[in-house]
């Protein structure tokens, strides 16, 4: 039996860790204000505690403000290659072709995300201005590229998965906010140069990271989630 204060500390726990899990949602608008490096420090020392197999700690990252995170973006936008055309040759984000629940959950998050900002379904170069948006970290302070080792495994991933989701929820907890942003791999090349990332490591994705500007339509956009019964089985 816990003890009447054990009781009540832990439901505070279970509402801050739950309250930083699902309040984390992808932000796509921030506000200038800067990010302190001790607290950017804080919250990857915190994240580096997910777990890995056999404590490899697969991950690595490169974070960028300023000069650097803009010259990357400058690298990717002048580059004229457009994202349909930009060659995912490092490894498949996506599957080559969508198929149920997969694809109508795909565009439903597509379809959300334009009609706040009033882009029609035939608007494509507002789409693709909206996409490039990306690559100025949607105007985050904090710009950060995550690499792994080519010649670790699958398993890996799995970790490196871990690990960026503990950075957002650890953002949570301080009042930050996040974006993932698998947008940057194709264009690992251009960006390379600028960080110095070694051949061996494969750039995995992005992340902004900051503080969210409330004003902005993105940001208002609230994901679904598939009910429990549509992807859990319970044995009894
Ligand atoms: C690894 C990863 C990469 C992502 N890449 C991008 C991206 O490049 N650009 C973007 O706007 N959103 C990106 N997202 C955000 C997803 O669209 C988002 O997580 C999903 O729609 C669910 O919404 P939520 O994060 O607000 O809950 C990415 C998410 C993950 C996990």
């Amino acid at each position: 039996m816990l003890a009447p204060d054990q009781k009540s500390a832990d439901a505070d726990a279970i509402a801050a860790v739950d309250h930083a899990i699902t309040s984390r949602r992808s932000v796509r608008a921030f506000l200038p204000d800067p990010v302190d490096e001790e607290t950017i420090g804080d919250i990857l020392r915190v994240a580096s505690r997910a777990p890995s197999g056999t404590n490899m700690q697969p991950w690595k990252v490169y974070v960028t403000a300023g000069e650097t995170k803009r010259r990357m973006g400058e690298a990717i936008l002048s580059s004229g290659i457009r994202a349909e055309k930009a060659d995912w040759d490092e490894y498949k984000y996506y599957p080559d072709s969508f198929f149920e629940p997969y694809l109508s959950r795909r565009r439903a998050v597509g379809y959300a995300l334009y009609g706040l900002l009033g882009i029609g379904r035939r608007e494509v170069d507002r789409m693709r201005a909206q996409h490039d948006r990306n690559f100025v970290f949607f105007d985050a302070p904090v710009g950060m590229i995550f690499t792994v080792d080519r010649r670790l495994n699958k398993g890996s991933w799995i970790d490196h998965g871990m690990f960026l989701q503990s950075i957002m929820v650890a953002a949570r907890a301080r009042g930050l906010h996040t974006c993932p942003q698998a947008a940057f791999a194709p264009y690992h090349r251009f960006i390379r140069p600028i960080l110095g990332i070694p051949e061996e490591e494969v750039v995995v994705c992005g992340m902004a990271l900051g503080y969210e500007d409330t004003s902005k339509p993105e940001n208002r956009l609230r994901t679904e989630r598939a009910p429990l019964e549509e992807w859990a089985a319970f044995f009894r």
